[in-house]
């Protein structure tokens, strides 16, 4: 290329300002911190022209106009629909159903007569039309556009003028401005503010579709989080069909709503009794089976604990908690040891939450706790109990939020009896025929299950 591109290469960390990409930065001697940036002529943003401060009771408010996608639980999550003009970051890892999502909200916005562009940076505009043909969506009238030139697609919304754009995705496309291959960390920031640019200017809304790694830090997408209005994030184990669409960031609404979506033969369905789902092939009377009711978002939802405790071979026994962080499952077993006389320092331990669901909130504890006591006694829990609450190191159980949330859902899907800390016992029960126990010691829950 011989046009001079006034660029320079910017540590992210430090600042420190190369002329060329180094692999370790001079100035913080970070490795691999060096993004492209444009610099000087080249990268100057068109200026704000001057605008002059107001009081905050001048501003002129308007509501954000919204627009259902059709797809409910995705409206759910981006705070009852798609706001006008606003940009929707859509992450997860490669396969989890990104682009699936996006097409069937294309299709169901354009069934409505809303105008829809699709761009396609991953797909041909053949496998596109066979996806949808597949998923019998109606988009016959949505355009696609097969390019990854940020200054191309930006001509292209103007010259199409959509309601809403997909762009599919952000790691292929790059600007002309910067020399760095696509899905460098230069390049996906400055072709997204190119993009978040122009859909503001057109009031147009944009979905942007980043892929990340397992490890969740990928340069990509995450410096995007900043720029965009909203960011969900599409997860699940790619070996189970249910998925969970998260709010992360929301300017138009709350992060606590979650959308729940099995992948099946014809797409995404919506799963509107998450708790039923999770439960649906739980085991009856097996040792090591516990049913936690846990938040996902505002949303109480059923899962099941499953724990396995068996004698180990190894000088260090196997702790292999699936679906739940490994130093609180290590904390929790030394708290079995120790306080309830559990012996697990010879055995080798593992715990998974069904249905390939990360349970990452405190109160799980009380149903990890059961499973794995339920494990190694070799004692099943009687089938119509649900548990939560937080164990803390001395044995106590602490109160956690939203017990109430937590009961109606047990008494919604017929469960008798909930165990639960006893700070949260007050107030609460006869919903629905359930019988509430709080207990305030792991001692108290050992009783209460008669597991001796
Ligand atoms: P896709 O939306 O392409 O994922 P992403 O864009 O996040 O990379 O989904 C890919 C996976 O979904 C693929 O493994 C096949 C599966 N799938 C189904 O099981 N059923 C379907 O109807 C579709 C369209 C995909
Ligand atoms: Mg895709």
């Amino acid at each position: 290329m011989k046009r001079a591109l006034k660029t320079a290469f910017v540590c992210q960390q430090c600042g420190h300002a190369a002329p060329r990409w180094l692999g370790q930065c001079p100035g913080c001697e970070a490795w691999g911190s060096l993004a492209e940036e444009p610099v000087g002529e080249a990268g100057a943003r068109p200026r704000a022209g001057g605008a002059a401060p107001q009081t905050l009771g001048a501003v002129a408010t308007s509501d954000a106009v919204r627009r259902s996608t059709g797809v409910g639980e995705l409206d759910r999550v981006l705070g009852g629909g798609l706001v006008q003009g606003s940009i929707v970051l859509l992450g997860g890892d490669p396969g989890i159903g990104k682009s699936t999502l996006a097409l069937q909200a294309c299709g169901a916005l354009a069934s409505r007569g809303v105008a829809v562009l699709y761009v396609a940076g991953e797909e041909s505009p053949e496998q596109v039309r066979l996806r949808a043909d597949r998923l019998g969506l109606g988009t016959s009238s949505v355009l696609v556009l097969p390019e990854t030139a940020a200054e191309a697609i930006v001509e292209q919304i103007e010259r199409t003028r959509p309601a809403a754009v997909v762009v599919d995705s952000i790691q292929t496309v790059h600007t002309s401005a910067l020399a760095s291959a696509p899905g460098s960390v230069g390049q996906v920031r400055e072709s997204a503010a190119l993009l978040v640019a122009r859909c503001k200017a057109t009031q147009t809304a944009c979905f942007l579709i980043g892929h990340v790694t397992k490890e969740g830090a990928l340069a990509g997408p995450r410096v995007l989080e900043h720029l965009v209005d909203t960011v969900l994030y599409f997860e699940g184990d790619g070996a189970h069909a249910l998925r969970v669409l998260r709010a992360v960031k929301n300017r138009f609404g709350s992060t606590n709503e979650v959308g729940v979506f099995e992948m099946g033969e014809r797409g995404l369905v919506e799963v509107p009794n998450p708790s039923a789902a999770f439960l649906a092939e739980r085991p009856k009377d097996a040792a090591g089976s516990a049913v936690l009711a846990t938040l996902e978002g505002s949303r109480p939802v059923l899962v099941e604990i499953q724990a396995l405790v068996s004698r180990s071979s190894l000088a260090m026994p196997r702790r292999t908690p699936i679906g739940l962080d490994l130093g609180r499952t290590a904390l929790l077993l030394a708290v079995l040891e120790k306080r309830c006389r559990v012996r697990l320092h010879d055995q080798d331990v593992f715990l998974n939450v069904a249905g390939g669901l990360t349970v990452d909130e405190p109160a799980a504890d009380l149903a990890v706790v059961a499973a794995v006591a339920s494990s190694a006694r070799g004692t099943a829990l009687p089938s119509d109990v649900v548990l939560w609450g937080e164990v803390g190191l001395t044995g106590e159980v602490r109160s956690v939020a939203r017990a109430d949330a937590r009961v109606r859902e047990a008494a919604r899907q017929g469960f008798r009896r909930c165990i639960l800390p006893a700070g949260n016992e007050r107030g609460l029960g006869g919903d629905g025929g359930v019988r509430v126990q709080g207990v305030a010691t792991l001692a108290e829950l050992f009783a209460a299950l008669e597991l001796a």
